[in-house]
């Protein structure tokens, strides 16, 4: 049976009864005009940074309703999308209460917010080959669970998952389902951005930190419907993004062939990467990859990281994540550092 999402079921009591908070960028919103500035207790000297940057970042986001065919009704950016996954859990997501599943092994910081958010964390393992138990997570399902967190692809395993299995969480659960795609670029894979439309309880993250190279700026990007974004937007501190990122932000959107030369890039050197591990009698599996670094397996993860530490390579041990024991996370690097890497693999016995 399909299930009805009410939105109104979801946000938080004090949420919904709450007045955001209201910045004086907020109440007037400058239109270019060459007005004095009194308002915002500002210092009134130009140090070009000196003003408050635009709350609601409005060029960004046209620039974003443009890139997906959305409305900017539909877009709330965040300091990261760590920031955005946080809002998510602040607005829907009643203390000591209310519950959300994830699907270890996966991203840490659902985990790690929904202990800070005092919202119990409801576990159900990926299958061994790292995909969704799509029955499992619905049997997990109760009254007072709000969200459940897709992550596709999948960190650190590297595998998106198939369309009919998400499809199947978002039509049979009355909550929020948030697909995070911080890796979806990499993928290949059409983003359910597509699917907002159709799918009233559908979020969708993603981020300027991985394939567009900007981890250093912080920009995280929510896409849903102009109700849960409305509500997100209530919460939201006034100057979350601010004006150095917005800037750079807008830069490197722009120069769109740029990224995706980048991420061509890292594809093919993803690919002598397997190649090159395919072969190396320490390797024991290589999952399957639709992101920028590729799980593996090898005899004994300690002493390989500790080898690899010490060529001065530093790869992610991820053995203690459920179902990875004696795993390493490579990330992808340029064409050079994954030549140097290839050769202190081969060099490795
Ligand atoms: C799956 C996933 N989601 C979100 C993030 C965080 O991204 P951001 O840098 O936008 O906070 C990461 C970072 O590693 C990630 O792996």
């Amino acid at each position: 049976m399909t299930r009805v999402f009410n939105i109104e079921n979801l946000v938080r009591e004090t949420v919904k009864g709450l007045k955001p908070y209201s910045s004086a960028r907020d109440e007037y919103v400058s239109d270019g005009s060459q007005m004095i500035f009194l308002d915002a207790n500002e210092n009134p000297f130009d140090s070009g940074l000196n003003r408050y940057p635009d709350p609601q970042q409005r060029s960004l986001k046209a620039l974003f309703a443009e890139q997906k065919q959305l409305s900017e009704k539909n877009i709330l950016l965040g300091n990261g999308s760590d920031e955005v996954l946080d809002l998510i859990f602040r607005a829907f997501c009643e203390p000591a209460v209310d519950n959300i599943i994830t699907m270890p092994p996966t991203y840490g910081m659902y985990k790690v917010l929904a202990g800070i958010n005092a919202v119990e964390n409801r576990e159900v393992l990926l299958t061994l080959d790292f995909e969704l138990d799509v029955a499992q997570i619905l049997e997990k399902v109760d009254d007072r669970t709000k969200i459940i967190f897709v992550c596709s692809p999948n960190n650190p395993t590297g595998n998106a998952f198939s369309k009919s299995d998400v499809t199947r969480l978002l039509k049979n659960f009355r909550g929020i389902v948030v697909v995070d795609e911080a890796y979806i670029d990499f993928s290949g894979q059409e983003s359910w951005v597509a699917s907002l439309q159709d799918c009233p309880n559908l979020v969708v993250t993603q981020t300027m930190s991985k394939a567009y190279g900007m981890a250093g700026i912080r920009l995280g990007i929510c896409y849903a419907s102009e109700a849960i974004i409305t509500v997100l937007n209530k919460i939201k501190p006034p100057y979350n993004v601010n004006q150095l990122t917005q800037y750079q932000a807008l830069k490197r959107v722009l120069d769109e062939t740029m990224v995706q030369e980048e991420v061509e890039v890292i594809l093919k050197e993803r690919n002598l990467l397997v190649d090159a591990l395919n072969g190396l009698d320490f390797v024991k599996k290589i999952y399957p990859s639709n992101s920028n670094f590729v799980l593996v397996k090898v005899d004994d993860a300690s002493k390989r990281y500790k080898e690899l530490l010490d060529a001065q390579v530093v790869v992610r041990n991820r053995s203690n994540q459920p179902l990875c024991e004696n795993t390493l996370r490579f990330t992808v690097g340029t064409p050079e550092e994954n030549k140097k890497l290839i050769v202190i693999l081969k060099a490795l016995n």
